[in-house]
């Protein structure tokens, strides 16, 4: 078996150690000592984790819980298991919980506006009246919440001067992190360079950042094993970052589908390729299907395969993403052969 623990890939799991955000670490455990941070940024930059990492005695996401009358039910859910809040109003809630308590709220962008400004303005009001509870907030953008939360006062007391901004991890920060969750939760001699190569290409293109590739790393290990191997191999990435290409392929054009036939055929085994093969690859092809590419013709194709997102230009070299390499091999394969008969 590849996987040793896939407990450690679940999106809930706290590694024991946090890559690539000591800084932002730092700040963020001084913020919340004094008492309250706004932790900002982009799908899968961390914030979820950083937070949880520091921990609290209540956890709310306020996604799910979208009244403020709901979240405060929530953290005393948790806070005070044996308190009733129902019926009661908010102020009666707020009043129960402690100074001194730590919470953390989560996508608190996603309450109703109405309850959210009241929301922004009884957590700050707390800390006027010199009951101090302590918060994370966490949010996509702080600039949005701002517009949101639409009053300067508020906004002042609860995220002024305590914004933790996290940016976007580079390729080498998400393919370090990679390394070392694969290093926690898989057999070390299961994946290679290359595998994490390819995994932080799809993860650093995505929409979803670091958590696509931490979902990769946990499918790409599942479909292996499924698959009896003991290693992860490129086709496995391919697999389970599968998008549905076939209907694109049946109206591709020809010069474009006999360069990706090439690329593909060249990516077989491997997870790249370089430009050299893949010029090789397509005379072998193109002699096989009678289609001969000029240099400018060859240039211009493939600047449109990288372009439609056919082929990728990762940092070892060129690669397909998308779709299993075989799975496109034999489409257009087919294509040809209905074309050329
Ligand atoms: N620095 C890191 N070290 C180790 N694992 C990380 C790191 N950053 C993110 N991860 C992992 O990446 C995944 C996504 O992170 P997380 O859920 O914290 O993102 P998020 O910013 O909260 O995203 P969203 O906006 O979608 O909620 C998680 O599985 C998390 O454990
Ligand atoms: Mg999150």
């Amino acid at each position: 078996m590849i996987l040793r623990d896939i407990r450690k890939l679940e999106l809930s799991y706290i590694p024991e150690k946090i890559l690539c955000r000591n800084e932002e670490l730092q700040r963020l455990k001084l913020l919340v000592e004094s008492g309250r941070a706004l932790i900002s940024g982009g799908v899968g930059t961390g914030k979820t984790l950083l937070a949880r990492y520091i921990g609290g005695d209540a956890y709310v996401n306020c996604y799910i819980n979208k009244t403020e009358h709901r979240v405060l039910e929530e953290i005393l859910k948790q806070i005070k298991p044996r308190f009733n809040p129902a019926g009661l109003p908010t102020q009666k809630l707020w009043n129960e919980i402690e100074e001194g308590k730590q919470l953390i709220l989560d996508e608190i962008d996603g309450m109703h506006t109405n309850e959210l400004r009241h929301f922004a303005y009884a957590i700050s009001r707390q800390h006027e009246i010199g009951k101090k509870i302590k918060y994370i907030a966490i949010t996509r953008s702080s600039t949005i919440l701002r517009q949101i939360i639409n009053d300067d006062a508020t906004w002042s007391t609860f995220a002024n001067n305590a914004i933790v901004e996290l940016r976007p991890y580079t390729w080498e920060q998400i393919k370090e992190i990679l390394e070392y969750r694969a290093s926690q939760s898989l057999r070390s001699d299961s994946y290679d360079d290359e595998i994490i190569s390819l995994i932080a290409d799809i993860a650093l293109q995505s929409h979803g950042h670091m958590r696509t590739g931490i979902d990769l790393l946990r499918n790409s290990a599942m479909i292996a094993d499924s698959r009896g191997k003991d290693k992860i191999e490129p086709e496995d990435v391919r697999e389970a970052n599968r998008e549905d290409m076939i209907s694109d392929i049946e109206s591709m054009e020809v010069n474009d589908a006999i360069l990706l036939l090439a690329v593909a055929t060249a990516c077989r085994n491997r997870a790249y390729v370089s430009l050299e093969e893949m010029k090789d690859y397509l005379q072998v092809k193109g002699e096989e299907y009678g289609i001969i590419m000029g240099d400018r013709k060859f240039e211009a194709t493939l600047q449109s395969l990288l372009q439609q997102g056919f082929i990728y230009e990762g940092k070892y070299g060129y690669t397909i993403l998308q779709c299993p390499t075989s799975v496109l091999i034999k489409e257009i394969e087919e294509k040809m052969k209905k074309i050329t008969s």
